[in-house]
């Protein structure tokens, strides 16, 4: 892992290939190791970045009530570092609400968008005090206690019964995630506005992908997405709840490649 101070705090990233530069965004309460299956494959023809985002993975951790658009700002610190005008990002639930807002703010840093098992809607009254009562587990238990609560959540009951092993790659993530870190995103998840309004002002290529059983975002909510962004195209993951890329990788590379080649990106 690499490290760069970027807005006073050290961000853990990755960096390998060669090529138009592809930024992965990873998901509550995870890190950019969630994207694996894809540098893997894509940094033969791409150069891929994964960041950890604040809070996360091998990033400093800091708790106050920080916003997704700090989250964003600190992408863009990480791509002037980096001396990169523009990339192509994906992002995947919290990773998109975060690459919503980096686009909002920073439009001009984005060729192309994947949206993964995400939403543009804020959270519900119901969601907020959901994410409240999230705080107060972690602050009390800790992150296992919201491994317990996540996993089933972020992955297909068939995927916890018969892989073992994803199970275990999975809350290693979020055991290896400060307390600080989850209350931090879950502040910031509750506070993010609504981005519908956005949708239709989006004018780069955007991809929409969600996994066929995701209950946490489910397939409507990318639906509503693909209906309002322009020209966009929808991709179901059969076999996948929401960590759609990690149980299905090589569905959710062909898509990502599809998607590349098609617009020459
Ligand atoms: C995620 O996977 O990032 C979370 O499920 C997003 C959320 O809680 O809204």
């Amino acid at each position: 892992m690499l490290k760069a101070v970027i807005n006073k705090i050290q961000l853990g990233y990755s960096d390998e290939g060669q090529g138009t530069p592809l930024v992965f965004l990873h998901a509550f309460p995870l890190s950019s190791l969630m994207w694996q299956p894809q540098v893997h494959v894509l940094k033969n023809s791409y150069r891929v970045i994964t960041v950890d985002l604040r809070g996360h993975g091998e990033s400093d951790s800091l708790l106050w009530n920080f916003t997704l658009d700090d989250y964003a700002k600190d992408v863009i610190g990480l791509l002037d570092h980096l001396n990169i005008a523009q990339a192509v990002f994906i992002g995947l639930s919290m990773g998109g609400y975060t690459l919503l807002s980096l686009y909002r703010n920073f439009p001009d840093r984005v060729k192309a968008m994947v949206l993964a098992d995400t939403r543009a809607q804020a959270d519900s009254q119901a969601g907020k005090t959901g994410r409240q009562a999230m705080t107060q587990l972690a602050y009390q238990e800790g992150a296992s206690a919201i491994a317990d609560v996540m996993l089933p959540k972020l992955l297909a009951p068939s995927t916890v019964q018969q892989r073992p092993d994803l199970v275990d790659q999975v809350r290693h993530m979020i055991l290896h995630t400060s307390t600080e870190g989850i209350i931090t995103d879950l502040m910031a998840m509750a506070a993010r506005p609504d981005s519908t309004d956005l949708l239709s002002q989006i004018t780069c290529p955007t991809l929409v992908i969600v996994g066929e059983d995701d209950l946490a975002t489910p397939l409507a909510e990318s639906q509503y997405m693909a209906d309002r962004i322009p020209g966009s195209t929808l991709v179901t993951i059969p076999g996948a709840a929401h960590l759609s890329n990690f149980e299905q990788p090589a569905a959710f590379n062909q898509s990502l490649q599809n998607f590349l080649t098609t617009h020459k990106l």
